[in-house]
């Protein structure tokens, strides 16, 4: 009788303290993973300290961990280390930041023969867009700065990559996530405006 009653009581007590540890640790997880979304800045200047190999598969594996329409996965990235077409792209358009140090940019496009047909095709943007901001965040929480250099959809400056990066034409450069070691700590902006918020109905 006795063993009857302290096998469960046992084991409940068991499974109370795990869901503890797990609730705190989801807690904390969970706090990290907030903060990391509303402590992103733009970061534009750069130490030009190395960015490791294994920093970069991470920030490649959380990028195309994005949702895509239909799960389609549209894309292909480009990890450009070699300074000197780091460099071109710097003299070419000042706007890229890449004259401010980087340590690799990655170019972040869309494929046409992996997108959706018809009206659909356009969302490619939304699922490249997606893979930026992780690619961003994931950068933000390992400590590292990026910001986000449009290209697509101004033709002069997708024109101008294809020719530096030998793009094919099926394949679309939507922008660049230029990352490093930060040079400099940008004040984070406040973006929640109740006016942008509309319950229910406008
Ligand atoms: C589509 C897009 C294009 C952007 N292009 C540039 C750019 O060419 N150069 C640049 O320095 N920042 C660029 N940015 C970064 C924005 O300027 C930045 O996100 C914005 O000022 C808000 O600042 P925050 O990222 O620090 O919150 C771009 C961002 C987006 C989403």
């Amino acid at each position: 009788m006795k063993k009857i009653f302290v096998l469960p009581i046992s084991l409940m007590l068991a499974f109370t303290s795990c869901c503890q540890k797990n609730a705190t640790c989801q807690t904390s997880n969970e706090q990290a993973i907030l903060d990391a979304i509303q402590t992103r800045v733009s970061v534009r200047q750069f130490t030009g300290e190395e960015v490791s190999e294994e920093q970069i598969q991470t920030l490649l594996k959380c990028a195309f961990s994005a949702p895509t329409a239909v799960n389609k996965q549209p894309w292909d990235i480009l990890v450009i280390t070699d300074k000197e077409i780091i460099k071109q792209i710097g003299e070419k358009f000042p706007n890229s930041r890449c004259q401010n140090n980087p340590s690799v940019v990655f170019c972040l496009c869309g494929n046409m023969e992996k997108a959706l047909e018809g009206e659909a095709r356009e969302y490619w943007i939304q699922d490249v867009s997606a893979a930026m901001e992780n690619l961003l965040l994931a950068a933000h929480g390992m400590g590292l700065g990026a910001v986000w250099v449009g290209i697509h959809p101004i033709s002069e400056r997708v024109q101008a990559h294809r020719e530096l990066l030998g793009l094919p034409s099926h394949v679309v450069p939507l922008g660049l996530a230029v990352v490093g070691h930060p040079n400099e700590q940008p004040e984070v902006k406040n973006k929640f405006k109740e006016e942008n918020i509309h319950y229910n109905k406008w």
